[in-house]
């Protein structure tokens, strides 16, 4: 049993992608490792100073993750700021992080670049929190995407740094988890590339069903074959790709070979597809509702993660303040 270590933004909302890829392995791994899942509503203030809704915010992903299939029984489920002690860890690291390499991230020179009237020194820090989230409960393992390989670089630098300083070897370094080729990739309805949240190219769990006609409706095409067995064009095999996975075997086959002779009306493919996606989708938003809607189970959620990854957590602090040299009076 592995210790596993992952945040989730608070901005998060699960569209089919993330459903597909992130949380298809969150499930997996929740059955095999000693699982930590948090939301990252600390970090979310580096990007948004004063957010308008951070509660709902915080409370529509937890319920999203639940009703995705997170089992608070299995993981421990919790809400960043519910863990004083991951600041306590995080002013430590502080004190050996170097300005120099935070200020060479990629994901620092990023945000500079697009918040450059908001360059803060959370958002320098931002890595030295995510190392502080991680190492805090002597994480094994942390999933993650590309866009976060650097900064699990940046928390294995920073745990054996700790080690060498203090000398010690008491946080192991956290590695990568990754899934890599078994994750299936949904694409956009934009013609190319994979499904995304800023893209705006998403279906998210929570939709509405009309709001969903009308994205598949308007999804991008092509003038449609011309002759038998052409090759199949990017914006029509992410159609298919999305079907792959909410459609019957029967309907798929029935459009490819309606593809195939050239007979296809991407009319009736997206109709299709779009109830088909409806049908995936909608037991999922009245989950998300009925959830939302028991502020009790939450309540119980939240507490008992949070108990859960205190313990741990405390532990850490405690020794780290002994390995520091920290010493009461009383
Ligand atoms: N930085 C991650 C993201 O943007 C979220 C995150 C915060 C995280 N702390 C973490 C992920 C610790 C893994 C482990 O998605």
């Amino acid at each position: 049993m592995d210790i596993v270590v992952s945040g989730i933004r608070p901005t998060g909302n699960l569209h089919l992608g993330n459903y597909f890829g992130a949380v298809k392995n969150f499930l997996k791994m929740q059955e095999e490792n000693n699982c930590y899942f948090f939301i990252a509503d600390y970090h979310s203030l580096t990007t948004h100073p004063t957010p308008a809704n951070l509660h709902e915010s915080v409370k529509q992903v937890l319920a999203e993750y639940l009703a995705s299939g997170l089992n608070p029984e299995k993981s421990t489920l919790f809400i960043q700021s519910d863990l004083p002690e991951v600041a306590e860890l995080y002013l430590l690291l502080n004190m050996n992080a170097y300005i120099g390499e935070l200020e060479r991230t990629t994901s620092f020179k990023d945000k500079i670049r697009l918040q450059p009237d908001n360059v803060n020194a959370g958002l320098l820090t931002y890595p030295v929190l995510m190392a502080a989230d991680i190492i805090i409960h002597k994480a094994a393992k942390v999933p993650v995407g590309k866009d976060q390989e650097q900064n699990l670089e940046m928390a294995r630098k920073f745990a054996r740094r700790f080690n060498h300083i203090y000398k010690v070897d008491y946080f192991p370094e956290p590695k990568p988890f990754n899934f890599g080729e078994e994750l299936i990739k949904i694409p956009g309805l934009d013609g190319s590339g994979k499904m995304g949240k800023s893209e705006g190219n998403g279906i998210f769990l929570y939709e509405e069903d009309s709001s969903i006609r009308k994205k598949i409706m308007r999804a991008v095409t092509d003038s449609g074959p011309t002759e038998k067995n052409q090759e199949i064009s990017e914006p029509i095999k992410n159609l298919f790709t999305i079907m792959e996975q909410v459609s019957s075997t029967d309907t798929l086959e029935y459009f490819k070979e309606k593809y195939a002779n050239c007979e296809i009306r991407y009319g009736d493919l997206k109709k299709q597809l779009a109830e088909d996606v409806i049908k995936f989708t909608s037991p999922f938003r009245e989950k998300i509702n009925a959830i939302k809607a028991d502020n009790e189970y939450l309540r119980k959620v939240a507490k008992t993660g949070a108990e859960k990854a205190r313990e741990s957590a405390t532990k850490t602090i405690k020794e780290v303040r002994e390995i520091i040299g920290f010493r009461k009076f009383y």
